[in-house]
């Protein structure tokens, strides 16, 4: 990191933009669980979390598109998070906050039914057979959504990776969730609009190599 890089990312991380909570195990809850709204947004919008957002692309230009709801962008790497956090600083987006946490510890961080939408952007598929518990769209993390999600809360995955897409695909229809929208090949469906146009940094080298974007919008309580 450069001088100038380091400056602000110490003025940045000491500010409630970026969000490091001290190291525990168990992770202990923490202060804002349940109370997002009313202790760091200080509104009633609803909470949108982008999960494994790098430099949170999602994030920050939804923050800007929806000013009547809210966005954390979460991820475990400190210098990609920076660089949302800086720009949600430089451009007073009062919408949008970071989140440095371990994605499998999100139950600390967030209580029942607060959370309205969480988007998936470009997740490592771990697609050996020995690391399906690693995925972010594997049961054992589903339960984790649903517990903190509203009944009507919507789950977005956009991703670069067919099988990961497709295992997505046999994890909702196991758990009998409503898919809303679905596509293998998003540049080329009807179903693009102005929201599934923003580029996330990995998408965007994705695409330069030739890659197909697939993306499925499911209700995450939808099950029987
Ligand atoms: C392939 S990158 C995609 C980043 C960004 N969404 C994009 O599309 O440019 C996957 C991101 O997920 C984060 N990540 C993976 N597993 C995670 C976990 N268990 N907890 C927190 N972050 C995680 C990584 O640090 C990385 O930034």
């Amino acid at each position: 990191m450069g001088k100038d890089k380091l400056k602000d990312s110490k003025r940045i991380f000491h500010s409630q933009d970026l969000i490091q909570p001290a190291l525990s195990y168990p992770p202990a809850d923490h202060a804002f669980k349940g109370k997002w709204n009313k202790e760091f947004f200080k509104n009633d919008f609803p909470i949108v979390l982008e999960l494994g957002c790098g430099r949170g692309e999602y994030a920050v230009n939804m923050a800007k598109k929806f000013p009547e709801k809210n966005f954390i962008g979460i991820d475990w790497k400190g210098a990609r998070l920076w660089r949302g956090a800086k720009t949600g600083v430089e451009e007073k987006i009062s919408n949008l906050g970071f989140l440095r946490i371990q994605i499998q510890n999100l139950y600390a961080f967030f209580g029942e039914n607060e959370i309205s939408e969480i988007w998936i952007t470009f997740p490592d598929p771990q697609m050996q057979q020995n690391r399906e518990r690693k995925r972010l769209t594997h049961l054992r993390f589903l339960s984790m959504y649903q517990k903190m999600m509203k009944p009507d809360g919507i789950i977005h995955l956009k991703t670069d990776s067919l099988p990961f897409y497709e295992y997505t695909l046999e994890v909702i229809a196991e758990n009998k969730l409503k898919i809303i929208k679905q596509t293998a090949d998003l540049y080329n469906s009807p179903i693009l609009d102005d929201v599934l146009s923003i580029k996330t940094t990995y998408e965007q080298i994705w695409l330069k190599s030739g890659a197909k974007i697939c993306y499925v919008e499911y209700l995450v309580n939808s099950g029987g």
